[in-house]
């Protein structure tokens, strides 16, 4: 027979604080939410060839100068492949262990006589237990995996796993394993843009929406301690659909700039497409436009995208996304020193959105002159002290912000 196990009193059960460690890395200490937690699993999901195993090994370097003991288990690179890799990145101590192997039992031995504070699978796709029959990478073996990892984390030992995303198929993706881990963290960015997110889909110990952005270079993956100036470079002067917005990531202002291409049709059926941003949200912008502003694109293609391949669905960019159509309709130009933010209703209202004054800052900060907000913020906004020359206007519908352009 089974033991009765009785409730307990919430008021009776004792925490201890979770300890984080530093992973030497900032922008992913941040994505986290402050550090690695002891004993906890985090997922890194991307594209292959993103950089999930730059930015581990980077972490592995840090933390084995820091002195702690650190096992990178590999079923991917062999021993010299790693090396080769870590060779771009820095200097190494002997506390980083490398593994080369594709069974999870390998790894169970090894943590049986010795404890590393910090194991890494790379990946999950490659890591098979002999308890399951099926193929490397099947739902059933990263289930099991992960599932064993999971119980050998709650031992004290973080552990990171990398999974590939996959195109939908026999193999199982990143998604398959959200539920079952405490962190699923995911990289994304154009392969060919120079830079990479790095986004907190998931966190049981931190607040998720939080973003790092990096820029991968010949040394391995750089932080890029101010995203707006990589986002605004190479902006065009003077140029119709041109916009810059501030939208917010998680507790951080990062600016963007969105473009729009608007042209006679000739089609029956006028093209709309978006890259970056919601589709639907921009069809829906230019319904508003026409109801409510009076501007008719009916007849017109419309493409909008965000410069530099990031992705974004803050409805705070709906006031950008309608100055870039209505200006490239126009064809006339935004000031380039002109930046703004609102959501669009569908009465053609610009409602207010959070973190105002950390939008406005921000755009203070990278020298912009004139800033368009929600009129409901204004009166927060009017009571900052260090915008500098900046003026500041507040709009309470489509009408009204129309007449900026
Ligand atoms: P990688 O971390 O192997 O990707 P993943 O593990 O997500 O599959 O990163 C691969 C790409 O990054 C590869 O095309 C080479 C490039 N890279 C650099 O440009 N600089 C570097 O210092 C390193 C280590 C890799
Ligand atoms: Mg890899």
């Amino acid at each position: 027979r089974r033991a009765v196990v009785a409730p307990t009193s919430i008021l009776e059960v004792e925490t201890t604080d979770e300890t984080r460690f530093t992973t030497g890395i900032g922008e992913l200490n941040r994505v986290l939410g402050g550090g690695i937690v002891s004993g906890s699993l985090v997922l890194v999901g991307g594209d292959p060839g993103i950089g999930k195993s730059t930015i581990l090994l980077q972490m592995c370097r840090n933390m084995s100068e820091m002195g702690q003991k650190i096992l990178y288990v590999s079923g991917e690179e062999s021993l010299s492949q790693i090396k080769m890799r870590a060779e771009r990145i820095g200097n190494f101590t002997k506390d980083m262990l490398l593994l080369c192997v594709n069974n999870l039992e390998d790894v169970e031995e090894y943590v049986k006589k010795d404890t590393p504070k910090v194991i890494v699978i790379d990946s999950i796709q490659t890591i098979v237990t002999d308890d399951v029959e099926s193929a490397p990478g099947s739902v059933s073996q990263v289930k099991e995996v992960t599932a064993r990892l999971m119980r050998m984390a709650k031992t004290g030992i973080a552990i990171f796993i990398v999974g590939h995303v996959t195109k939908e198929g026999t193999v199982a993706g990143p998604r398959t394993l959200e539920h079952m881990v405490d962190t699923v963290l995911y990289f994304e960015g154009e392969r060919n843009a120079g830079f990479r997110v790095l986004r907190a889909v998931k966190n049981r110990f931190g607040s998720t929406n939080e973003i790092g952005v990096f820029e991968m270079k010949g040394t391995g993956l750089a932080e890029v301690k101010n995203p707006s100036q990589l986002m605004l470079d190479g902006r065009p002067d003077d140029t119709s659909g041109s916009v810059v917005v501030c939208t917010m990531e998680g507790t951080r202002p990062i600016l963007l700039e969105i473009q729009a291409l608007v042209c006679q049709s000739s089609f029956n059926l006028p093209r709309r497409t978006s890259v970056g941003l919601d589709y639907n949200r921009v069809n829906l912008l230019l319904a508003v436009l026409e109801k409510r502003g009076g501007i008719v694109m009916a007849g017109c293609d419309a493409y909008v995208n965000i410069a530099g391949g990031m992705r974004l669905d803050d409805p705070s960019a709906d006031l950008g996304i309608v100055f870039a159509l209505v200006s490239s309709f126009k064809n006339r130009a935004i000031p380039s020193d002109m930046v703004m933010f609102g959501e669009m209703g569908l009465s053609g209202e610009v409602r207010g959105v959070s973190g105002a004054e950390q939008r406005v800052r921000e755009a203070a900060k990278m020298g912009f002159k004139t800033c368009i907000i929600p009129r409901s913020n204004l009166d927060n906004v009017k009571k900052m002290k260090d915008l500098g020359d900046m003026k500041v206007v507040g709009v309470a519908n489509i009408q009204q912000a129309l007449e900026y352009i």
